[in-house]
């Protein structure tokens, strides 16, 4: 149910926030029975933000103009309350809806820094990780290593052992890894899962699907029983658990459903082997909004509908309902992060475009000129403020084609405000670069109107840190 909107928040960027019944806000209650919650990933900003009385954009009780002038622009800002409402509903929808034990994981590719990964845990979730980096940025957070998963298509032999001497699963994607794994000493049989491809098609740009069976990642289904029956002989390796994973920034919830009966079919034909498998990981997945077209699930009707596939698939084929995990990432923290930049220079193409530039962009959000997302932004100091324009968003970097977004509608806007874009907690730190030697934003932490710096801002030093001049080449001079 959409509520209301006077004319005037219609043409401003109040028209974004969840408290003006943004566009793409539905009502769960009246359509699913569900709980009556906000499901963050149904918002294009945090669930905190607000317009104070200055006419400005506080998020998490902070506001963000306050926030650039205390940290600095631009700057990552992140809303614990969003990040910990998602993480909840996660895991009370499995509590509401499994009859069965049940594991989320946060898939922390999205994001991984020590208070990321501290937040999750926190809030009773186990960690995906996908490298060594990220297995340690994890441990150093001090999460169980008996809730860290380790993900990737090619673990190295020392991220393997790394992982092994820590006491976390593996989810084994090819045979290389499995037969190293064998030649790995552990005292204890070590804890691996197997990652098939379900040959799942699912609609989403082609850089992130991963169900299909022309995928990089994990064993084709067809080597199943050769698979069983090679690890069956294998003492030192206890398979606990299968594992598939559809894609990224899905809407549709079908492929889910198509997933939970292929992968019980998957679960029954390994005890028929008799692997120790109790565990299946249905991967993430669940789409967040970046615009006003975008319309995923909510958090709740995504796991509803996640278990009532186990569930059935299990009556069927007479299967024990194994424990149920989940790895979700964008849909956790995606919604949770606000970029705010600085405006800067303008260039007015007469009858063609004006561009704004800001001071990042591709470097800190490289999701548009990836997978040509297209997101939203407000004027954070002006939030009332009629749209006077339509104008394109262009970063700072040394490339065209670095445009974070295309023909917006935005209130006059000078040097010195202070653009903020939604949706920037998934996927944009975590795959930030330097660019043009260009140092990597801060970012904080906001709640109940205070900031935590838990991201420092890089200084030119850390761009040469790890740079070596060789003697040879000091000082010459021609
Ligand atoms: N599990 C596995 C094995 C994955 O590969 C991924 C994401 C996830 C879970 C979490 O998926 P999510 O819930 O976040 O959709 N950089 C791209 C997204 C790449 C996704 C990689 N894998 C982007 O910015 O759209």
């Amino acid at each position: 149910m959409l509520s209301i909107q006077t004319p005037e928040v219609q043409n401003s960027g109040r028209r974004f926030l969840p408290d003006a019944a943004s566009p793409v806000e539905t009502n769960p209650t009246e359509e699913t029975n569900a709980p009556e919650t906000k499901s963050p990933n149904q918002f294009l900003f945090p669930l905190t933000a607000r317009v104070n009385s200055k006419d400005t954009l506080e998020i998490g009780g902070c506001d963000v103009t306050d926030l650039v002038q205390k940290f600095g622009s631009p700057l990552y800002i992140l809303d614990e309350e969003t990040l910990r409402a998602a993480c909840r509903q996660y895991r009370q929808g499995f509590v509401r809806y499994y009859p069965g034990e049940s594991q989320v994981l946060y898939a922390s590719k999205a994001w991984n820094c020590l208070a990321v990964c501290a937040i999750a845990a926190s809030e009773g979730l186990g960690i995906d990780i996908c490298s060594g980096g990220e297995l340690y940025t994890a441990l150093q957070a001090g999460v169980d290593p008996g809730k860290i998963y380790l993900h990737g298509n090619n673990k190295s032999r020392s991220e393997l052992q790394f992982a092994v001497e820590s006491g976390c699963t593996i989810v084994v994607d090819n045979w290389l890894e499995l037969k190293t794994l064998v030649g790995i000493q552990s005292e204890k049989p070590i804890r691996i899962m197997l990652r098939l491809t379900p040959g799942i098609e699912c609609h989403t740009h082609d850089y992130i699907r991963t169900g299909h069976l022309d995928s990089k990642f994990g064993f084709d289904p067809n080597q199943m029983d050769e698979l069983f029956a090679f690890i069956s002989q294998q003492s030192t390796l206890a398979c606990i658990g299968l594992h598939a994973h559809i894609g990224s920034q899905i809407f549709e919830l079908q492929p889910h459903t198509d997933l939970g009966s292929v992968m019980v079919r998957w679960l029954s034909k390994a005890s028929h082997y008799g692997l120790p498998v109790t565990e299946l990981d249905v991967g993430g997945g669940l789409g967040i909004c970046y615009n006003e077209a975008d319309d995923p699930p909510s958090i709740d009707e995504w796991v509803k509908v996640v278990v009532a596939s186990i569930v059935a698939a299990c009556q069927e084929q007479q299967v024990p309902l194994p424990k149920l995990l989940c790895e979700p990432g964008r849909s956790l923290i995606g919604s949770a992060c606000v970029t705010a930049y600085t405006i800067g220079s303008q260039k007015v193409v007469p009858n063609i475009r004006t561009y704004l530039a800001v001071d990042g962009g591709m470097s800190d959000n490289p999701r548009p000129i990836t997978y040509q997302s297209i997101c939203r932004a407000v004027v954070a100091n002006r939030m009332s403020a009629p749209f006077t324009q339509t104008v394109t968003i262009a970063g700072k970097h040394c490339e065209s084609g670095d445009i974070l977004i295309k023909d917006i509608e935005l209130p006059n806007a000078q040097p010195g405000d202070i653009l903020t874009i939604s949706a920037t907690g998934a996927y944009n730190y975590s795959m930030s670069s330097n660019y043009n030697r260009i140092p990597r934003p801060a970012a904080v932490l906001v709640g109940a109107g205070e900031a935590n710096l838990i991201i420092q801002r890089e200084t030119y030093s850390d761009l040469i840190y790890q740079d070596c001049l060789p003697e040879r080449l000091r000082h010459t001079e021609v």
